[in-house]
């Protein structure tokens, strides 16, 4: 059942599962028409484990509606995260001509009509089929709720009800699934093919595709690769440290092409790799770089799990990175497994990470269902001021959810002034400020005491004395931001503030945050930075406040919005 804190903390245009638990993004890809996101999912529980792969469908990559479970935990293992691609002209040979496309009717026992039989039955055969079908850590009477859950599925074994009109124009194939089978043994590589465009996932029968007897080989990512005519895979060999690349023509037979790694921030595990061509902004037109994303947990700077970044080439066969240079997509702690976007429109890169983080997931104090995704998320690639090419992060078509703007006039502040506004409770808001900070004041404090030359802040606060602040350091060009005087979560994995290096010498700085609920998204100039962060506040924040010590401070822009609601 829902608790208070289930209903606060629950975002209003950031997808969250209904029940249970949720990690990893998996499967990303625009269709035609549907967004697809399916996602690392324990229907059961609002802790890891069960692994199936839920499914949700948008058609604005912000209102989603969350359809049956699409690949379900099985005797072979957890379905682990994965990728969706389209297989437009059937190479894989896994679709059926066009007039069979309908599912047929099986004579295999289906896991929901196995799960009814055992229910009903007591014989001391069936309890060995029970503890093979309701595998992991489960007790006694725990193995017939998931038995009864697995019966109940609205999907397995039954006709699905299909809600949407058929997506995809006609085609010889359709789209298929590359995930990970895993068991605390084995992890290998399964192939999953949808007969009604991405709702139902079918197991490919000669699974796996690849097995390298191996226990830590996962998360495979599938793209089609141009130039060389070939799908590639990027999976990881965890404990090793190695990013995997292999070739296929058919998407079931796979070659091994080349290692990249150890290389970066090692951690204990690599996992959900992902390689993307990414344009760089201001060069000739249509200049691009391959940019490969490599995740690791626990071990990342910030504690726990983060996701880091090369950029590089990649001729079809091997990643070769630039420089030396490794950098993080995030300078909070709370994005995580990033997968993006298969199939955009004017391919553009465009990215969804999980809103979390390891050390802390299973402990939120939202309890009915807990993870959440962080907003879509447009990448380029941009100079900085030493001339790397670093990835700028901005939210994608987020002002498609904007309403009337509170007015929030104000061109300068005073230095040790400040101003605020009231923000309305329950709603998600986006603030949008470009400031600069003048020189520093000549206040009157003692030699000694007059600290450094200049502060803007931005707090979100309540009457019961709580506050979030934002905040720029016009001495040294950082941007902090401190989650620490919050009082709905203490844990001793979930620290408080975290900061981020601007550009060096300039007192001008741009912010782009997005406060939902349980959630803050920080994109600074124009996200060449941006800052993700868990936020669990007792009570509501109801007040925005803008304040400068040391210095004035010049506001260029400041708007802020109250954003639609996307969740019902
Ligand atoms: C990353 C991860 C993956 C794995 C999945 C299991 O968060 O550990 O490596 O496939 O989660 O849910």
């Amino acid at each position: 059942h829902e608790t208070v804190a289930d209903q606060q903390y629950r975002p209003k245009i950031h997808f969250s599962p209904p029940k249970g638990f949720m990690n990893d993004p998996n499967g990303l890809i625009f269709d035609g028409r549907y967004y697809h996101l399916y996602y690392q999912h324990n229907p059961f529980g609002p802790y890891a484990g069960h692994v199936h792969w839920g499914h949700a469908v948008s058609t604005d990559l912000y209102t989603w509606q969350d359809l049956p479970i699409a690949i379900h935990e099985t005797e072979a293992g957890e379905a682990y995260s994965g990728c969706a691609i389209l297989d437009r002209d059937n190479r894989s040979g896994l679709f059926p001509a066009r007039t069979q496309d309908k599912p047929q009717p099986g004579s295999v026992e289906t896991a929901a009509q196995k799960a009814a039989r055992l229910l009903e039955g007591k014989g001391e055969q069936d309890q060995r089929e029970i503890d093979r079908l309701a595998v992991g850590p489960l007790q006694g009477h725990q193995k017939s709720e998931y038995l009864a859950a697995l019966r109940d599925d609205p999907v397995a074994g039954k006709d699905v009800p299909v809600p949407m009109a058929p997506a995809l124009p006609p085609m010889a194939g359709g789209l298929v699934a590359i995930y990970t089978r895993a068991t605390p043994q084995r992890q290998t590589q399964y192939l999953a093919w949808s007969p009604d465009g991405g709702q139902t996932l079918k197991d490919y029968e000669g699974n796996p595709v690849l097995d390298i007897g191996h226990n830590s080989f996962r998360d495979p990512k599938v793209f089609w690769h141009g130039p060389t005519e070939k799908w590639v895979m990027v999976v990881v060999r965890s404990r090793e440290h190695k990013v995997s690349f292999y070739g296929s023509f058919d998407l079931k037979h796979w070659m091994h092409l080349s290692d990249f790694g150890p290389s970066g921030i090692t951690g204990v595990d690599y996992e959900c790799p992902a390689l993307a061509e990414v344009e760089v902004e201001g060069e000739a037109p249509g200049e691009k770089r391959w940019v490969l994303f490599v995740s690791i947990n626990p071990g990342g700077p910030q504690g726990g799990s983060i996701t880091q970044y090369f950029v590089g080439q990649f001729d079809g066969e091997r990643f070769i990175p630039d420089d030396t240079i490794v950098d993080l997509t995030d300078f909070g702690k709370d994005s995580y497994a990033l997968q993006t976007y298969e199939n955009m429109p004017g391919k553009q890169t465009v990215y969804i990470a999980w809103l979390d983080n390891w050390q802390y997931c299973e402990e939120l104090p939202n309890k009915s269902w807990r993870g959440i995704m962080t907003l879509p998320r447009k990448v380029v690639l941009r100079r900085d001021t030493a001339g790397w090419l670093r990835i700028a992060q901005n939210p994608y078509k987020l002002e498609a959810l904007r309403k009337a703007a509170i007015p929030f006039p104000l061109s300068r502040l005073e230095a040790q002034s400040s101003r605020q506004v009231a923000i309305p409770a329950g709603e998600a808001i986006e603030l949008v400020l470009d400031a600069a900070l003048e020189e520093r004041h000549n206040s009157n404090l003692p030699d000694g005491e007059q600290g450094r030359a200049g502060r803007f802040v931005v707090v979100f606060s309540n009457r019961q004395g709580e506050s979030l602040s934002i905040g720029f350091d016009g001495f040294s060009c950082q941007l902090w931001l401190d989650r620490s005087n919050l009082h709905g979560f203490s844990h001793p994995f979930f620290t408080g503030t975290f900061s981020s290096a601007l550009v060096p010498g300039s007192r001008r700085f741009k912010l782009r945050i997005v406060l939902d609920a349980s959630t803050l998204e920080v994109f600074a100039n124009e996200g060449m930075s941006v800052g993700t962060a868990l936020i669990y506040p007792a009570n509501p924040l109801e007040t925005l406040s803008v304040q400068v010590t040391n210095a004035a401070a010049v506001i260029h822009k400041l708007e802020l919005y109250p954003l639609r609601q996307t969740v019902s």
